[in-house]
């Protein structure tokens, strides 16, 4: 999207096509993309400090290096401010580095935990405390971990109790976060307060660091007049999944952020348990994406209005040098989910584009301050496009249907629910093969699915039910398809084909509806991996 092309990743020994052959093998190869990455010397910074971090370790140095991360991470019931002036109960992590970079943990301001900052080929281990009054587990969404290490609703420890974990970052540099995931909980924790961003850092191309590296977590609350938090109190809350009254941006209504007349890289995350956001910029300009779901996309791309499911995370790249010093450039946000995609929805799915005239809220205000403009560049290439596609699967012409369905008051996936640690025959994958599958959605609902540490690429979008095409039809320029992914909107009548690469991490791992209401109720299975 401009001049500067860049033939070298800046800092990093290694030329950017070499990095993508990795990058694109270590899909199937899990760890070894990390140590074929560390292979090549950097010495880029962390961000949020000046800090320069211990350049990458050798490949062979990678257990046991200086540049290692050890933390000690807790959940516990507290109190916030989520609106001024009004103490709220809630539940929060809590975090400390014990050895390592203390640049490593960044406390919010909020009830939302700390953003954890980790480095691609670091090998972290973090002790969990969970000082809550329910069971509970941590899940690092978008990792790529073992079994034992993902945080699974049959790891959950009890109050009191401590889980251990000690895992080497796999992921390329990105956006992911971590939240609980014990089963039937997961829901009512996260909208207590417990979820919290994880940045993976490393080698990327230039792009705007340290203060100009701004997260956003949306997500909504309803507060009683007593000023407590409102959860599920109906069958509809259950059924449509929950949306707050309210939206909370980083643990805060009305969020306010200073920027300078500079470009700004903006990672947002749809942290709500349920609310779709339809994301704008009230200036009318288009949102640069970067990345999603914490991988960069192969090149920018410009969408007049974004599309962000729960889970999924976008980065925008937005340059606020052509804004004059006062203008208020606000991020708006329409739930167009429970409007186009629920059952609960006025018309079951079957709106037209008017339906995105919703009456936007603001989800975050950024002043610009008077400063001389310093117009930003934006890298020619970013990622690397996957290196594989629908062509490398194993069952290019039989893909594998993962059918979704709503009925006696419950969401399905193939007729199942959750039933703990087991998997079917068609759940049942062999490590280091890419797999079709296609999720069909037979439910009136729009289901965000996600998979546990195995990115995918949407191969196919097509309809065995066409009804809802025309809220689709209406929604499509804003839904990013052409990267990696963890979370995928699948609209109803849709059939969704992904191809997905089982990297060789064996045992069990998750896949869901990220609408937390409706993993809580069962939309939940696994996928063994053998
Ligand atoms: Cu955010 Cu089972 O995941
Ligand atoms: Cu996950
Ligand atoms: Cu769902």
């Amino acid at each position: 999207m401009t001049s500067e092309g860049s033939a070298e990743i800046e800092g990093l020994n290694c030329p950017v096509n070499e990095i993508g052959r990795r990058d694109a093998l270590g899909l199937f190869f899990g760890a070894s993309a990390a140590l074929a990455l560390s292979a090549c010397s950097s010495d880029t910074s962390i961000d949020g400090g000046d800090q320069t971090t211990t350049p990458s370790s050798p490949a062979t140095e990678l257990e046991g290096t200086t540049s290692d991360l050890t933390l000690n991470l807790w959940a516990e019931p507290t109190t916030a401010e989520i609106t001024p002036g009004v103490t709220t109960d809630v539940y929060s992590f809590g975090a400390e580095v014990i050895d390592g970079d203390p640049a490593s943990v960044t406390p919010s301001d909020s009830y939302l935990g700390p953003t954890l900052h980790m480095r691609t080929g670091q090998r972290v281990r973090i002790s969990f405390e969970n000082r809550l009054p329910d069971e509970s587990i941590v899940h690092w969404h978008g990792l790529v971990v073992p079994q034992d290490q993902d945080g699974q609703p049959a790891d959950a420890v009890a109050p009191g109790a401590t889980y251990e974990y000690d895992f080497i970052v796999d992921n390329l540099p990105g956006t992911y976060w971590y939240h609980p995931h014990p089963h039937g909980r997961t829901g009512e924790q996260v909208y207590m307060g417990l979820a919290g961003l994880l940045i993976v850092h490393g080698d990327e191309p230039q792009l705007p660091a340290g203060d100009n590296d701004v997260a956003l977590v949306l997500q909504d609350r309803t507060l009683g007049s007593d000023g407590q938090l409102r959860y599920v109190n109906s069958m509809h809350d259950q059924m449509a999944g929950f949306v707050g009254d309210t939206l909370v941006t980083n643990g805060v209504t009305n969020l306010n952020i200073e920027v300078r007349r500079e470009a700004y890289r903006i990672r947002l995350l749809n942290g709500a348990n349920s609310r779709t956001q339809y994301l704008t910029w009230s200036t009318g300009q288009p949102l640069i994406a970067i990345a999603i779901d914490g991988t960069l996309l192969p090149e920018a791309t410009a969408v007049d209005g974004l599309m962000l499911t729960p889970a999924q995370r976008t980065d925008l790249w937005v340059d606020f040098s052509t804004f004059e010093p006062g203008q208020n450039v606000e991020l708006l946000s329409a739930d167009t989910f429970i409007e186009s995609g629920s059952m609960m929805g006025n018309g079951m799915g079957n709106q037209t584009e008017s339906d995105l005239d919703l009456d936007p809220s603001v989800a975050a205000t950024f002043i610009v301050t008077d400063s001389e403009p310093s117009p930003g560049s934006l890298p020619d290439s970013l990622g690397t496009a996957p290196g594989f596609g629908a062509a490398d699967a194993v069952n290019p012409s039989a893909p594998k249907e993962m059918i979704l369905s709503t009925r006696r008051a419950a969401h399905w996936i193939n007729n199942d629910q959750w039933e703990g640690r087991v998997a079917s025959d068609v759940e049942t994958v062999t490590a280091n093969t890419v797999e079709l599958w296609e999720f069909v959605n037979q439910s009136p609902m729009a289901h965000p699915m996600h998979l546990h540490g195995r990115p995918f690429l949407v191969t196919s979008r097509t309809w065995d039910d066409d009804s809802a095409a025309g809220s689709w039809a209406a929604i499509e320029p804003s839904i990013i398809d052409s990267g990696l992914r963890d979370t995928v909107l699948v609209w109803p009548g849709q059939r969704v084909q992904i191809a997905i690469p089982f990297a060789d991490h064996l045992g069990y791992f998750l896949y869901h509806c990220h609408i937390l209401e409706h993993e809580d109720g069962g939309m939940m299975r696994n996928f063994l991996v053998i």
